[in-house]
């Protein structure tokens, strides 16, 4: 019987990593915060692929709730972690509070470091597993608006890399999954004009659906960073490139 653990699976890429484990008949451990939709979907994946789905719901900025949600699974081994939870945010570093602020960072670093802590061991001691965390191109590219998406994200990106060289040798596979712009909830709160959501020049949307197909199929071959998308690759490629004075010069022309 194989186990995955799958945050943030109400929504876009997370749910679509739950259908696409389901149809490979994992026992699921999805977390989320919006109840209904999470249940339909937990109720619908039980219900197609007759597997045990147990939906969990914590939110990832508070501390207090996510040690309560490791004390629940720390006896469990996973055979497949999928770190997903992540959001954006509408307002500015200087624009708000610290507080608010810093929910970003509990999310995308201290839950995250912690999850993937303790689930990993697990996956040590066993000599198997599998790693996915979602980043973001974002987190190749710094803006003037999005100060600690890109640096989360960023984060993510060095630490799975060094997890990745890690773990290969206790046939482990971790990959660092980039996707760029990804229709999903996750631009619903942000205060976004109608034109960003449609494909210009490099930048393609993508379908949740098509990011994780290909992303498990990098996985079942190679681990390491992954960048869904012929455009992404390119956007990629441009920002690690280009000299660092003419990237300051367009990035700060982006408005969203
Ligand atoms: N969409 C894009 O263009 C894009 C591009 C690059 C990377 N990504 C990354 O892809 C990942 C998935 O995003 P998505 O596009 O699929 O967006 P989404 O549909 O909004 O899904 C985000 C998931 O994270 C959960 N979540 C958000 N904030 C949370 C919190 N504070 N505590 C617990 N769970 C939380 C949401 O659950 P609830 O709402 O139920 O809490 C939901 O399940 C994120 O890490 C995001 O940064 C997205």
């Amino acid at each position: 019987m194989k186990n995955a653990l799958i945050t943030g699976a109400t929504s876009g890429i997370g749910a679509s990593f739950a259908r696409r484990l389901g149809k490979e008949k994992y026992n699921l451990y999805i977390t989320g915060r919006r109840v209904e939709i999470i249940e339909k979907l937990a109720c619908d994946l039980r219900k197609k692929y007759n597997i045990k789905v147990t939906v969990m719901l914590v939110d990832f900025t508070l501390p207090q709730e996510v040690d309560n949600f490791l004390k629940k699974i720390e006896m469990i081994p996973f055979d497949f972690l999928i770190n997903n939870v992540g959001f954006g945010h509408k307002k500015k570093f200087f624009d708000d509070t610290y507080k608010k602020q810093n929910e970003m960072i509990e999310a995308h670093i201290i839950s995250f470091c912690k999850i993937t802590h303790l689930v990993s061991k697990n996956m040590i001691d066993n000599k198997r597993g599998n790693i996915i965390n979602v980043s973001s191109l974002a987190g190749f590219s710094p803006t003037s608006f999005n100060h600690l998406y890109s640096a989360t994200k960023s984060f993510i990106i060095t630490f799975t890399e060094s997890l990745h060289l890690e773990l290969s040798s206790f046939g482990i596979r971790v990959q660092v999954l980039c996707p760029g712009f990804t229709r999903s909830d996750f631009h619903n709160s942000l205060d976004i004009k109608e034109k960003t959501f449609k494909n210009r020049g490099l930048i393609r949307w993508m379908d949740p659906d098509k990011v994780t197909t290909l992303s498990l199929k990098s996985l079942n071959k190679k681990g390491g960073l992954y960048i869904p998308g012929l455009s992404n690759k390119i956007i990629y490629i441009i920002v690690k490139i280009l000299p660092k004075r003419l990237y300051y010069f367009l990035a700060k022309k982006i408005k969203i």
